[in-house]
């Protein structure tokens, strides 16, 4: 199988290895991909938000699956080009990637396929927002409708500050604040059918004791030893099936990765959010763990035959990644510095997120720079792994959270 995936981050890094384990991958091509990437495949020059020169691109090669990393050329409608030349794509058309494109449409497909979520208004002017806010009280869950980096939700026990946000946006989503902790279950589906992944958690915020600001994530670990068994049974039973019967049902099937970002409240499961695509950090930790042959598996989802595929089998390992920023991240990253000490070994992975080559020599080009990825036969094992090897990484001014899958990692050994 020949297989071309588009990006360019560390979740790209991620799939590319595991995309490379699989024993009936032939050719693995990435675009744009970085420097950790080109290490382990092909990587080619282009500009991710042009439909047609991935599908160019993917008709030169004679590609059998295309898999698409980030959401924009999803939304951006890059499936739905695909299908018209019939080659087979692993990411929703832009249709279905709008269960991530727009939170006001999401909350509608959850209502009618009768998901659990936060209870919310979509307010248009300054009386609805004002509104729903009251109706809701502190603290205030502001959601852009669009897509926005990670920047367009603002949790805030700060009336005016939630009002000034919401105004930024021609629609928002208010909702109810969900208590609890966050987990996130991601579901592959062919349109149809769905096989559910190991539940892992992500580390939002900048700093240790979850402080700062929120962030593209800065680490994660999977699986969660604290969560209840039935999760992943009951995530798919009570979100994913429902939510891909649905979009079937409007006659937009969703075919690719469904995200459920869940709260884990005292009143049940709710689903937070739903992306169209693997998260990251979340893929950076899971993928290592993965047994299963993934281009296969992806390749079955993009053709509608998951149902035959089986079920997945995952190593007993645990694993955690920590993700390494740049200085000034995530307000004003700053880029462009040399890093050096990047070592590897059995029980550590270095994955690239942001870093570019510039005479031979390794350099970041964005906020977050590397995710490392430790496994062990435990969290501890699994952190171990992970710190040592980025505590050896040199890159200016750069800063990394101390305490990923730390409480997790404590409450496991006291069982
Ligand atoms: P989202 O982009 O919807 O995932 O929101 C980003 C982050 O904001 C989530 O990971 C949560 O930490 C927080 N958040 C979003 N919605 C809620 C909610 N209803 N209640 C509490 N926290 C929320
Ligand atoms: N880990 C959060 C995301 O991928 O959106």
């Amino acid at each position: 199988m020949k297989v071309l995936l588009i990006g360019s981050g560390g979740r790209e890094h991620a799939l590319a290895s595991a995309l490379n384990r699989d024993p009936q991958l032939e050719e693995l091509h990435v675009a744009p991909g970085n420097p950790g990437i080109l290490e382990i495949a092909k990587c080619h020059p282009l500009d991710i938000n042009d439909n047609a020169a991935i599908v160019k691109l993917a008709k030169e090669l004679a590609i059998d699956l295309v898999v698409i990393g980030p959401e924009k050329p999803l939304v951006n409608g890059v499936a739905d080009a695909l299908a018209k030349e019939k080659i087979a794509c692993f990411g929703p058309s832009k249709a279905a990637a709008q269960l991530e494109g727009s939170k006001d449409f999401a909350k509608k497909v959850m209502h009618d396929a009768g998901v659990p979520t936060a209870k919310s208004f979509t307010c248009r002017n300054q009386t609805e927002i004002e509104s729903a806010l009251d109706k809701f009280g502190p603290p205030y869950v502001v959601k852009h409708d669009g897509l926005a980096a990670g920047k367009g939700v603002v949790v805030t026990e700060d009336r005016a500050f939630a009002i000034e946000h919401a105004l930024q946006s021609e629609q928002v989503v208010i909702e109810e604040f969900l208590d609890g902790p966050e987990v996130s279950l991601f579901g592959i589906s062919d349109g149809k059918f769905v096989i559910p992944m190991q539940p892992a958690q992500d580390f939002k915020r900048a700093f240790d004791g979850d402080l700062g600001p929120n962030t593209g994530g800065m680490g994660a670990y999977s699986p969660l030893p604290w969560a209840p068994d039935e999760i992943i049974e009951e995530t798919l039973e009570q979100v994913l099936n429902p939510t891909i019967a649905e979009m079937a049902a409007r006659g937009t099937p969703f075919v690719g990765l469904l995200y459920a970002g869940l709260a884990l409240t005292s009143r049940g499961t709710k689903v937070i959010e739903f992306n169209a695509r693997f998260g990251d950090p979340e893929t950076e930790v899971l993928l290592p763990r993965l047994e299963s042959p993934l281009a296969q598996l992806l390749y079955a989802a993009a053709t509608g035959n998951l149902e035959d595929f089986g079920g997945l089998l995952w190593r007993k390992e645990s694993a955690v990644t920590v993700v390494l920023a740049s200085a000034g991240y995530p307000a004003a990253p700053i880029i462009g510095e040399p890093i050096m000490g990047i070592k590897t070994n059995d029980h550590s992975t270095v994955f690239h997120a942001g870093t570019e080559l510039k005479d031979g020599l390794l350099h970041s080009a964005g906020g977050r720079v590397l995710a490392v990825t430790g496994l062990g036969s435990d969290l501890t094992e699994a952190r171990d792994a992970a710190y040592r090897t980025i505590s050896k990484i040199t890159l200016h001014g750069s800063h990394y959270r101390s305490d990923i899958a730390l409480n997790a990692s404590v409450a496991e050994k006291g069982n």
